[in-house]
């Protein structure tokens, strides 16, 4: 028997990631050996000490029952103190904070909190796929934010006014450092995002997932948290996923405007029962000691990232420095669209990168590179793509 999906559901725009997966299986069929540095999940394994303290936590009978909806006090209060060393801001652990099992988890559930039927809502174009389709489970409009090459792929002040004025959104997301493009926002166009949501009385949603993996000790990334006023508008999303190796634990938080917070949290207790209290244990213990357990991950991804911005300079393909993440996202070379280019290299060489296009349309004509695999694999990468370009 089939049923018939429901309109939600309907609605979601086709995932560019079946296409690739239908395409990898048949080259694999065909024996085809994959190598892929399409996926953002690092191949780095969660640091041991962190590992340790959630076997100790998990043999404690206490931990097996359910978590607070909000989180332990303990995880929360340890958010508090990481982001005020972090970033400077001081935030109350009770109003200001939430515990997210992981913080794509806060982000779709985020807009059943604040989201009518028909309201409309902006996000990044090219961005994670999470931040359009979370405003289409909601039934919300979702309208894209153009981010261009030109503009460093941050968005243009002005057009961004326009099309708040335009449409008059609910919120607007802005995610900074960026998946896929890695850009960065400095604190001055930053406070011009932030103006802009308290001049139209716009909610800002920001997403810093990737906060910790940057590239120049000078230039960290930025919580929208320290711009004056923010916590009027503001609710940020954080992850320890990419932080701290911890994809799999499913663990982050959200910060910011009490009442923000408090809807998140309405929607959270109707629909989930907590995080797992081991993984928080883990978790408190990853945020009390993050400099030293990120610092070794972060120059892992500097020597290969330097490994495939070498490479891509040599082969002549242009590419947008990355000043954080994991991320490269460099420019589809020739005239072919970027799907076709990731076929190409999928059927004839065993590569698989993503596509830019899997992004929203400003991703068009750019693919991806994850520098979540080993030196080696990433060398052998390269190799596959000289031979993938010159033919
Ligand atoms: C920009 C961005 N935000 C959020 C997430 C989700 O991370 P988490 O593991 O915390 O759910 C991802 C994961 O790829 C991401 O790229």
């Amino acid at each position: 028997m089939k049923f018939t999906e429901s309109d939600r559901l309907l609605a979601m725009p086709p995932y560019v990631f079946s296409e690739i997966n239908a395409i990898k299986a048949d080259a694999e069929k065909r024996g085809i050996k994959l190598l892929s540095v399409g996926i953002g999940d690092p191949d780095l394994p969660t640091p041991k000490a962190i590992v340790e303290k959630f076997v100790d936590a998990i043999r404690k009978a206490e931990n097996h029952g359910y978590s607070p909806y909000e989180g332990p006090l303990e995880f929360r209060k340890a958010a508090a103190e990481w982001f005020e060393g972090r970033f400077g801001v001081a935030l109350d652990p009770v109003k200001e904070i939430v515990a997210l099992i992981g913080s794509k988890e806060g982000v779709a559930h985020f807009p059943l909190a604040f989201v009518n039927p028909g309201d409309k809502c902006l996000y990044p174009s090219p961005g994670y796929p999470i931040f359009q389709t979370s405003i289409l489970l909601a039934g919300g409009i979702p309208v894209p934010i153009p981010h261009r090459a030109e503009n460093g792929f941050l968005p243009d002040p002005k057009e961004l006014e326009a099309l708040i004025v335009e449409h008059k959104p609910k919120y607007m997301l802005l995610n900074f450092p960026s998946n896929p493009t890695s850009a960065v926002c400095t604190k001055e166009p930053l406070a011009d995002y932030v103006a802009l949501a308290k001049k139209h009385q716009t909610i800002l949603v920001g997403d810093l997932a990737y906060s910790e993996i940057y590239y120049d000790a000078n230039q960290k990334p930025v919580s929208m948290m320290e711009i004056e006023g923010a916590k009027d508008v503001c609710i940020e999303f954080h992850s320890l996923s990419k932080t701290f190796g911890m994809t799999g634990c499913r663990t982050g938080f959200a910060v910011g405007n009490p009442s923000l917070v408090a809807g998140l949290l309405r929607v959270k207790t109707n629909i989930d029962s907590g995080p797992l209290l081991a993984v928080q244990e883990a978790s408190v213990f990853a945020l009390q000691n993050a400099e030293r357990l990120v610092a070794p991950l972060r120059d892992v991804y500097a020597r290969r990232r330097e490994i495939v911005l070498k490479g891509l300079r040599e082969m002549g393909i242009e590419y947008f420095e990355p000043k954080a993440t994991f991320f490269v996202w460099a420019k589809v070379p020739g005239n072919r669209s970027s799907m076709a280019f990731t076929k190409e290299l999928i059927e004839k060489q065993g590569l698989v990168v993503t596509p830019g296009s899997g992004f929203g349309p400003e991703g068009e004509g750019f693919f991806r590179i994850a520098l979540t695999v080993p030196e080696e694999k990433l060398k052998e990468a390269l190799e596959r793509l000289k031979r993938g370009i010159h033919g």
